[in-house]
């Protein structure tokens, strides 16, 4: 049985978006906010400071510190996409297990550079994908799986906008072709085509065509678009991704005997309690005047927010490699690897001029 060691973490820069990692970390149990590094050691040092971090933590004025520090178990790697290559592959050499931020990576062929250094290292990766983690989700995949309630799957739509102001359309790194060049379809569209992929159970559809409209700016980068996908079977997804519509988060999921909907699947409208629709065979009042049954709403309450839960089970993970010897799990690659993959066919079949892209595994 593993000790009841924490894992101690360290956060290589201080993009907005660890902040609310941090506080997942120090709300996980298990789990050790323990070293800060940024290019900057005043920047580390206010982010230590305002974010929680223990008296006893680490503030260090580069990310290779953070890397060279012993004692660190794991890192979260919230920096731009462009840096995840370089960062997460020195991560794994140094046999620090890795959270990193979503969009992984630029394309597969990069993600596969790590997810190599990753397993010959030994070191467990998982991507930030918080809303896999909370428990409605696999209440949710219950849903799913029973076939007298949901039957066969049919169909998915999936969509996540959020409108940005002037400010981010010209300076967020998210716009940016050296940095974020995925753009809205690695931000947000990530979302979209890993909730799809998880109502399909994972199996990649057999090919993709992003629909016309894709909306660029001026360096190429993408800031909205859709997108179709198809599966051997006959399934078929769509999505939509955009900086440039008001907040949505909406996903549709269409079986033969039932149907999953909800209204916030990346981020829950509140963080204790969250809810999701089925409906199962309905059909028309006798008129044709209304449904019946309607739909029922189940909610589902969780004591942590849903990125707790995800850095507590990747603690788990890294636990019990560290203390029990066990294999990194092989699952979270996996699911990071089949949505880059999807990912890189919608950016591919848009860069095309909107052919259909066949998706290879
Ligand atoms: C924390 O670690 C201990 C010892 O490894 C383990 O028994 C316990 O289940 C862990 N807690 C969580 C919530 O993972
Ligand atoms: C749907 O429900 C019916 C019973 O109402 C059942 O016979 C059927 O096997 C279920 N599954 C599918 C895939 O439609
Ligand atoms: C949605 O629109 C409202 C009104 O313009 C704006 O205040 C809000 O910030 C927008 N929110 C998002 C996330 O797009």
């Amino acid at each position: 049985m593993a000790p009841p060691s924490p894992i101690n973490f360290g956060i290589l820069g201080c993009a907005f978006i660890a902040g609310k990692v941090s506080r997942a970390i120090t709300l996980s149990p298990n789990s050790t906010l323990y070293a800060i590094g940024s290019r900057s050691y005043e920047k580390a040092a206010k982010f230590a400071k305002e974010n929680g971090f223990p008296d006893s933590a680490k503030v260090y004025g580069s990310y290779d510190a953070v890397l060279d520090d012993p004692e660190v178990d794991a890192v979260y790697v919230p920096l731009p996409t462009s840096l995840h290559i370089k960062w997460a592959v020195l991560a794994a050499r140094k046999k620090k297990h890795l959270l990193l931020e979503k969009p992984v990576a630029l394309n597969v062929g990069e993600l596969d550079v790590i997810l190599e250094a990753c397993e010959s290292n030994g070191v467990q990766i998982m991507d930030a994908t918080m809303w896999m983690h909370h428990p409605r989700t696999a209440k949710m995949k219950e849903f799913l799986l029973d076939s007298s309630l949901f039957g066969e799957l049919k169909s998915v739509h999936s969509c996540f906008t959020f409108a940005v102001d002037k400010n981010f359309l010209e300076n967020d790194i998210r716009v940016k072709p050296d940095l974020d060049a995925l753009g809205a379809l690695g931000d947000v569209g990530w979302y979209c085509i890993r909730s799809i992929l998880w109502a399909a159970d994972f199996e990649l559809p057999k090919s993709v065509l992003a629909l016309r409209g894709a909306v660029l700016n001026s360096a190429g980068v993408i800031l909205a678009c859709s997108a179709s996908m198809q599966w051997e079977d006959g399934k078929t997804a769509t999505f939509h991704c955009s900086f440039l519509a008001n907040l949505t988060m909406d996903l549709s999921v269409v079986g033969t005997n039932g149907t999953l909907r909800f209204h916030d699947f990346v981020i829950p409208f509140e963080e204790n309690k969250a809810s999701f629709l089925t409906s199962v065979k309905s059909g028309f009042t006798e008129l044709v005047t209304g449904w019946e049954p309607k739909p029922s709403e189940h909610t589902v309450s969780t004591d942590l927010p849903q990125e707790a839960h995800m850095v507590s089970e990747f603690s788990r993970l890294v636990g019990s490699i560290k203390f029990d010897g066990a294999k990194p799990e092989t699952k979270w690659p996996t699911f990071s690897r089949k949505t880059q993959l999807v990912v890189d066919a919608v950016k591919t079949s848009i860069d095309r001029g909107y052919e259909v892209v066949e998706v290879k595994s």
